[in-house]
């Protein structure tokens, strides 16, 4: 009984495999006459034959014909969208709650409605303009795949080749006013320096400040506002800044104006000052005796004071530390220190003297602690060295001494 039940199943099994295999005639008949980089090759990349979908859930027809043509006159056909229609093919699927929701509940279904809103999506499907990225000039296409893996076209480290295809292309953006420089800036940046030089993924790359689909990143309603999402201290000090309300006032966007969007630069202590090359003083003018000059004036003596301070207070820590005393306080002090200046840097963003001030000062007074306790230990190795010096020379008279107390017992 259970014999027969058992050969019973194993034919069905058998069967089945067959019948998928028979059924797979997309795969098989294109597998022979396509090169390396045809669909069928391509595609064991792609998050959709991973999941166990076939060339038929996206271009439709009978997979159990075995002629092309008898394909194309089957049901359901679809065959290849045309650029404008890629966005509704892919979003039959993707925008179908019921049915991605079968397959992973955590996906989000708004990437056409998103896309819509975006400039490549209104340019696209309401002016017919091909020149614009679709889903596939993003995602390729038979290797579409998640950002999380690093082949796909959507990983941070490939993003900026593949809207480079178009954004570097100068013949492409002259042709609607726009510069072809944004990836070679970036590059330069803080930003790509951190991510391709050091690998650091937290550092933005062009979907990370311009959205993926959208217009704007998620939480963001304007893009003047993205840096924020990151650097929440600057931002929340520049809006509570008198420049808050005279940026909105002039259409001056609120940190791009000193730091630019693509080429960030590492800041330096002259951007704030009075004199060449302060940014201040691109706006406000020397000798107009107003608050804004004050002010950048006050920063930037306090900004140097606490510089030249740091570079004193680590020249006698370092020499206590060669000297090889115990500067544990006084490293613990330089950390607090460091601390002090970079927060006095950041404070700038209020454009308010009596906010920074405060803390320049308390870095001051760590950049005393640390050279104070620091020159202690170095007068306390001079000391004990000293001591040291005053003991041998105790001991050695003794041991002379003992010695002649020894010889006068030994002659007697
Ligand atoms: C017997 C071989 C064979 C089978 C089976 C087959 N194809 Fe094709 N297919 C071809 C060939 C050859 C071409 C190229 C046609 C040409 O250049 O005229 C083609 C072209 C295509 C194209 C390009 C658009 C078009 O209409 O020319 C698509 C899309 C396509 N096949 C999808 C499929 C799908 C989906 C299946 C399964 C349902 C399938 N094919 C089954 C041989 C096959
Ligand atoms: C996720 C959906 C999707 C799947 C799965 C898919 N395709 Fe495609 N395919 C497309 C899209 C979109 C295009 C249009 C590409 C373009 O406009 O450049 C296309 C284009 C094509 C073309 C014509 C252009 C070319 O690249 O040669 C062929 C042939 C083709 N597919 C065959 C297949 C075969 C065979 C399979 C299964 C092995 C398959 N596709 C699986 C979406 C898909
Ligand atoms: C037949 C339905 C269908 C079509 C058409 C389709 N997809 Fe998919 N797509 C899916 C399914 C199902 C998944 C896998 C969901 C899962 O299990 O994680 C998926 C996954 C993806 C992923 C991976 C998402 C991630 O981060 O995990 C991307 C990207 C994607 N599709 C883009 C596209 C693009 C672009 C097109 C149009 C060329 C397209 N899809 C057409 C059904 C489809
Ligand atoms: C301008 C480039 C671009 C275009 C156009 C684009 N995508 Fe994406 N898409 C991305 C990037 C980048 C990601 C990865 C985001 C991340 O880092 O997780 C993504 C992620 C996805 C995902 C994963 C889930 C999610 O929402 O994060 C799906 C699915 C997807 N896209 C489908 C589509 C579809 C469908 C279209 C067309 C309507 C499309 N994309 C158009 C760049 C694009
Ligand atoms: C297939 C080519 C193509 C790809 C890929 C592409 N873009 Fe574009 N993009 C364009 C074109 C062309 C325009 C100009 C549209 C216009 O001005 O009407 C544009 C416009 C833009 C704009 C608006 C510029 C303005 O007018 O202010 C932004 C922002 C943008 N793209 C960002 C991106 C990002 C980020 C990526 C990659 C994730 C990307 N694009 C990928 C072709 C592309
Ligand atoms: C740190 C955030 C950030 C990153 C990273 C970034 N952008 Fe931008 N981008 C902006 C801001 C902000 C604007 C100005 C928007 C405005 O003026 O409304 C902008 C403007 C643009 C424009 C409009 C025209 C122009 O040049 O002013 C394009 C196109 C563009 N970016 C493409 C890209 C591309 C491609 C990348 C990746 C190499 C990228 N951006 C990386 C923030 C960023
Ligand atoms: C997705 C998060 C993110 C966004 C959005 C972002 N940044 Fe950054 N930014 C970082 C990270 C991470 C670093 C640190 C890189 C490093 O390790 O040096 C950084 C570094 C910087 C630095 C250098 C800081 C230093 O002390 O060297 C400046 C200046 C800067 N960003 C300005 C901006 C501006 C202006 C914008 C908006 C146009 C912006 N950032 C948007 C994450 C972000
Ligand atoms: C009026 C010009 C100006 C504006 C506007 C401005 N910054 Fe700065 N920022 C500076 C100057 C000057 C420095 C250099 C500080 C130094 O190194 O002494 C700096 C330094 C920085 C740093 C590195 C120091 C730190 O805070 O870690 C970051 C990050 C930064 N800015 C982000 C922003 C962000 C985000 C915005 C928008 C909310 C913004 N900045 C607006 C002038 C400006
Ligand atoms: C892009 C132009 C621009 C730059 C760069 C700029 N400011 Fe301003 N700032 C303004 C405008 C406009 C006002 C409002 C009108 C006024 O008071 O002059 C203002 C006002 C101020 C005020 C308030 C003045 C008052 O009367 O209350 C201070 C303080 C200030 N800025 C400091 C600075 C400092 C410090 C820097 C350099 C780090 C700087 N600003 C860079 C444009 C700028």
């Amino acid at each position: 009984m259970y014999k027969k039940s058992f050969i019973y199943l194993m034919i069905c099994m058998f069967s089945a495999v067959l019948v998928t295999a028979a059924e797979d005639n997309c795969m098989t008949c294109h597998a022979d006459f396509e090169d390396d980089d045809g669909p069928s090759h391509m595609i064991s990349k792609d998050v959709h034959i991973q999941k166990g979908l076939g060339c038929v859930d996206c271009h439709g027809g009978d997979a159990s014909l075995d002629d092309m043509d008898d394909v194309r006159n089957s049901k359901g056909y679809k065959g290849v969208p045309s650029y404008r229609e890629v966005p509704k093919f892919c979003a039959s699927c993707h925008s179908d709650a019921a049915y991605m929701h079968e397959h992973n509940p955590a996906m989000p279904t708004d990437q056409f409605e998103k896309y819509k809103t975006s400039f490549h999506g209104k340019q696209l499907l309401k002016k017919g303009d091909t020149n614009v990225a679709n889903c596939i000039s993003c995602h390729s296409v038979h290797q579409i795949n998640t950002a999380k893996l690093p082949h796909s076209s959507t990983h941070p480290l490939n993003i900026t080749k593949t809207c480079g295809k178009c954004h570097s292309d100068s013949n492409l953006m002259g042709k609607y006013g726009l510069e072809a420089t944004p990836v070679a800036d970036y590059k330069e940046s803080v930003h790509g320096q951190a991510l391709f030089e050091r690998g650091d993924l937290s550092a933005p790359t062009c979907n990370d400040c311009h959205g993926n689909h959208g217009a704007a990143p998620p939480g963001v309603t304007s893009l003047i506002a993205v840096c924020g999402t990151c650097h929440a201290v600057e931002s929340e000090l520049f809006n509570s800044s008198p420049h808050k309300e005279a940026y909105e006032e002039n259409d001056f966007p609120m940190c791009m104006t000193c730091h630019s969007n693509h080429k960030i630069l590492k800041p330096e202590d002259k951007w704030v000052g009075t004199e060449e090359p302060a940014l201040c003083i691109e706006c406000h003018s020397v000798d107009d005796g107003t608050k804004g000059i004050e002010t950048a004036a006050g920063i930037s003596v306090a900004l140097k004071s606490l510089v030249k301070a740091h570079a004193e207070a680590q020249v006698v820590l370092d020499e206590a530390i060669e000297k090889g005393m115990a500067t544990t306080d006084a490293e613990f002090s330089m950390k607090e220190l460091q601390q002090s200046l970079i927060q006095t840097r950041t404070k700038l963003h209020s454009f308010n003297l009596d906010s920074v001030l405060p803390l320049a000062e308390q870095g001051m007074k760590q950049a005393a602690k640390v050279k104070e306790t620091s020159a202690g230990l170095i007068e306390e190795f001079y000391f004990r060295r000293k001591g040291l010096g005053v003991t041998s020379l105790i001991f050695t008279i003794l041991v002379i001494g003992l010695y002649l107390v020894i010889r006068k017992v030994e002659k007697k």
